[in-house]
């Protein structure tokens, strides 16, 4: 098996000086499978290192090796690790607010980062619900819909996802085995295929336009499964993130919009992922200029220095909830709304959105010539820096996750730490700052490690 050695040599950023994992980090694994729950010892972990620190893009492990950094925290740190003015924003906010429960004792920072969202975000929305994660801002967002409509029943798309609580989980439809004998607690919800012309399941005489899945819903759900009147609308990831980056095809938007007029439904997207600059637009509602009702926000929303969620509404749903609890102790601290109104004015004033759209073109240059050339990758998918690689097995042209495993693991190897999933995706989240020299070498190890797995199947 012939194995490329990281491009880089010792002086540079990343540097194997060591076996990975190294000594330390195999302790650290294994010792953590004894205490954590769901912790896997050395031998099986998909990420095989132990953090010992983050600065910018660069990840160092206990035993000093040093790696780009693709994971981004999931997403959580759109300008990097310890951005110093975003990280001296909530510093300054902890040392003069502490912790506080601000809809008890209001803060001034919730306001003015509030009125700086809602002047960036779609004109249809007014109000925010502070939170501390993604998944609470998406069970406030069907909390909100409910009340709102007083209708039941939620539409949402096969692939997405919603995070770990009973209703996020039920609302979502990534992965099956994901809600292991817990769907059946938690009702009300009505999954319908995602408008994904790459793989639609429904028959066309031409090219899909994501029409068929408006259609489905109108003539099919509405049909025989629950009157329209019933449903307070629809939750939807404007682009998927964690089911491999998919785009809906613009006609889909129209058609659902005509949806959500004849029959009073809410839209709801969730951005948690989207948001923030990740797909080369502040907001992927950007990209179609859509007018939800609600929006999610959450993880890089305080560029990655404190937990911050919000869920941005509509004046009218607004008002029709006004008596609906949201939020909670930590929800909307002081410090974490200053980091964000920090991180908020570099993205959308210092350059950010153009240095995406340059790492970008890197990528598109970098991994399309190997949806020819290779024949391990099933599709690229590229949408600012939401990346996908989608494997599938040469011989049956199923998607492949031993094959996407290995990609990463040969990755992990040469210094690059991206996101394995297991329905067969290699992903990225990086910072949306990263330098496009350090971007060029993640790429050329992405693509020397998705080269030289395809060449040892072949022989
Ligand atoms: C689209 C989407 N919604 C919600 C969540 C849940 O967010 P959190 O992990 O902050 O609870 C995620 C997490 O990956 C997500 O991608």
């Amino acid at each position: 098996m012939s194995e490329s050695k990281s491009p880089f040599p010792t002086s540079d950023p990343v540097n194997l000086g060591g076996a990975v994992p190294g000594i330390r980090s195999r302790a650290a694994l294994d010792r953590a499978a004894t205490l954590i729950h769901g912790a896997e010892p050395a031998s099986r972990s998909t990420v095989p290192i132990v953090l010992a620190g983050k600065k910018g893009s660069i990840l160092t492990d206990v035993d000093g090796n040093r790696f780009i950094d693709f994971v981004g925290g999931w997403g959580s740190t759109p300008l990097g690790a310890d951005h110093p003015r975003v990280m001296a924003a909530a510093v300054e906010g902890l040392h003069r607010y502490s912790v506080e429960n601000t809809d008890y004792v209001p803060a001034e920072p919730l306001s003015t980062f509030a009125e700086a969202l809602l002047s960036v975000a779609p004109s249809s929305l007014s109000r925010v619900a502070y939170e501390v994660s993604g998944t609470e801002t998406v069970e406030t967002a069907l909390k909100l819909m409910r009340a709102a409509t007083g209708r039941p029943w939620i539409i949402s798309f096969f692939g997405q996802y919603h995070g770990e609580s009973y209703a996020a989980q039920a609302l979502s439809a990534q992965q099956a085995e994901f809600h292991g004998g817990m769907r059946h607690l938690m009702p009300g919800y009505l999954h319908v295929p995602y408008p994904d012309p790459s793989r639609c399941v429904f028959r066309h005489d031409g090219p899909c336009d994501g029409t068929c899945v408006t259609e489905w819903i109108r003539e099919r759900l509405c049909f025989h499964v629950v009157p329209p009147e019933e449903i307070a609308g629809v939750v939807i990831e404007p682009i998927i993130g964690e089911g491999g980056v998919l785009t809906p095809p613009p006609a889909f938007w129209s058609e659902l919009d005509e949806l959500r007029r004849s029959h009073g439904w809410l839209l709801t997207l969730d951005e948690v992922e989207t948001g923030m600059g990740r797909t080369g637009r502040l907001f992927a509602a950007d990209h179609w200029e859509l007018q939800p009702d609600l929006m999610c926000l959450a993880k890089g929303l305080s560029g990655g220095a404190l937990p911050l969620g919000a869920v941005l509404m509509s004046e009218a749903v607004a008002e029709a909830t006004d008596g609906v609890h949201t939020g909670g102790t930590w929800a909307g601290q002081p410090a974490a709304c200053l980091a964000a109104r920090e991180s908020l004015r570099i993205i959308t004033a210092e350059g950010v959105l153009d240095n995406v759209a340059i790492l970008e073109g890197i990528a598109r240059d970098a991994l399309e010539p190997l949806r020819a050339a290779s024949p391990i990758v099933a599709d690229i998918r590229i949408r600012g820096l939401y990346l996908a690689v989608e494997f599938m097995d040469p011989a049956t042209g199923r998607r492949a996750p031993e094959i996407s495993a290995r990609v990463h693991q040969r990755c992990v190897r040469m210094g690059l730490i991206g996101i394995q999933d297991d329905v067969a995706h290699y992903r990225g989240l990086p910072a949306l700052n990263m330098e496009p020299e350090l971007f060029s070498a993640a790429m050329e190890i992405l693509s020397a490690a998705i080269t030289e797995v395809g060449r040892d199947l072949d022989e």
